[in-house]
């Protein structure tokens, strides 16, 4: 069966608003008839942060997700194979749609708007009725576990071990490097590489972004390390962690094939915040960080570095009550103005065979 050309270009288009590592947007696409090939650039996430390209496939999973949201709007069944061909590890899927009556998805009109917001949230909890509808949004992937808390306490100590993650970026020269890369410092910039991470979505106040200008040079760094500079950014960064209505975790179990799984659960649930009017920010540095040491792949922490990776991920753990797999991801939701800018996104890359 053949299916309208156009529709599937307008499907990957929509569906290429996912959340990618730094906006790498690590993916494009081939399409055989009815059938779309998603492949894998894990070459455009570093590997520190992308432990065996899990947070690519996180990624993806999202990706994937707006594929089968969108496809259903325009009138396709989608059925995903995910990792369909072991001899070819970086394709993440194949979806065949075929045409027919599938019930339309209400996410599909909020891919478009979907956004990380990575400002204070207001001190504001969900009503029940809005906790159930959101975390209900992603019930559907049984091999994954969503924990959710509202506790103040327990908020203040997951804000403090995601926020580890500038101690350790700032003060390791090799990371302090490949963050300093990934920023795009202006608006034209920006709109040319269409990728990075573009300072004006970090949500820093005017000081702040200029202190952040003069840290790109690791031996301005350096000194500032010696004041424990890096530690008084995270302590700031961990309250606003900690603000809005509440935060979750994504367990896995410790397979590839599940952080793609929890990638789509991650888009279900941000995007159903997003209809819901709230704001969504997804944290993850402690987790890549701590998976790359238990497998003794990232090397390039200092001994002091690894005792405070593991203590902050241990603190994850404990306070969400995890005794088995891995956390895949962190992230909080609540109630916030809008983001002050949003990252542009490239128009996909799709070879027709
Ligand atoms: C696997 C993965 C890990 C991410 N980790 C973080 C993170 O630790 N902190 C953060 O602020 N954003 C994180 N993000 C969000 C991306 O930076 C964001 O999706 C990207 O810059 C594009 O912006 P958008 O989400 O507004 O489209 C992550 C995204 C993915 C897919």
């Amino acid at each position: 069966m053949v299916i309208n050309k156009e529709d599937i270009k307008k499907i990957l288009e929509i569906a290429a608003n996912a959340p990618s590592g730094s906006n790498s947007q690590p993916w494009k696409f081939k399409v055989k008839d009815n059938q779309i090939y998603v492949i894998a650039l894990p070459e455009k996430d570093h590997p520190i942060l992308n432990y065996r390209n899990r947070g690519t496939w996180i990624a993806h999973g999202a990706l994937i997700e707006n594929i089968v949201i969108a496809s259903s709007s325009f009138g396709y069944e989608a059925k995903v194979k995910i990792f369909p061909d072991l001899s070819q590890p970086n394709l993440t899927a194949v979806i065949e749609l075929a045409l027919g009556l599938p019930k339309s998805d209400s996410l599909f009109s909020v891919i478009p708007l979907r956004a990380t917001n990575r400002k204070q949230y207001e001190d504001r909890l969900l009503s029940d009725v809005q906790k159930q509808e959101f975390l209900k949004s992603a019930s559907s992937f049984k091999e994954i576990e969503i924990k959710f808390t509202e506790d103040k306490e327990q908020r203040r100590l997951i804000g403090e071990a995601l926020s580890i993650n500038e101690v350790v970026t700032l003060e390791n020269e090799k990371l302090h490097k490949l963050f300093f890369e990934e920023i795009v410092w202006s608006r034209p910039e920006e709109s040319i590489k269409k990728s990075g991470l573009y300072l004006k979505t970090m949500e820093l106040e005017p000081p702040q972004q200029a202190v952040l200008k003069l840290l790109r040079r690791w031996r301005v760094m350096k000194l500032f390390n010696h004041l424990k500079f890096a530690g008084i950014i995270a302590k700031d960064n961990a309250k606003r962690y900690a603000s809005g209505a509440g935060m979750g975790i994504i367990i896995v179990n410790d397979r590839d094939e599940d952080f793609l799984l929890a990638g789509r659960a991650m888009e279900r649930l941000w995007l159903k915040a997003t209809q819901m009017r709230l704001s969504f920010h997804l944290i993850t540095g402690t987790m890549f960080f701590w998976q790359g040491i238990q497998n003794d792949t990232a090397n390039i922490f200092s001994k002091e570095h690894i005792e405070i990776i593991n203590n902050a991920y241990n603190k994850i753990t404990e306070v969400f009550n995890i005794n088995r797999g891995v956390a895949a991801l962190a992230f909080r939701v609540g109630l916030s103005k809008e983001p002050s800018a949003l990252s542009s996104k490239k128009p996909p890359e799709i070879i027709w065979v």
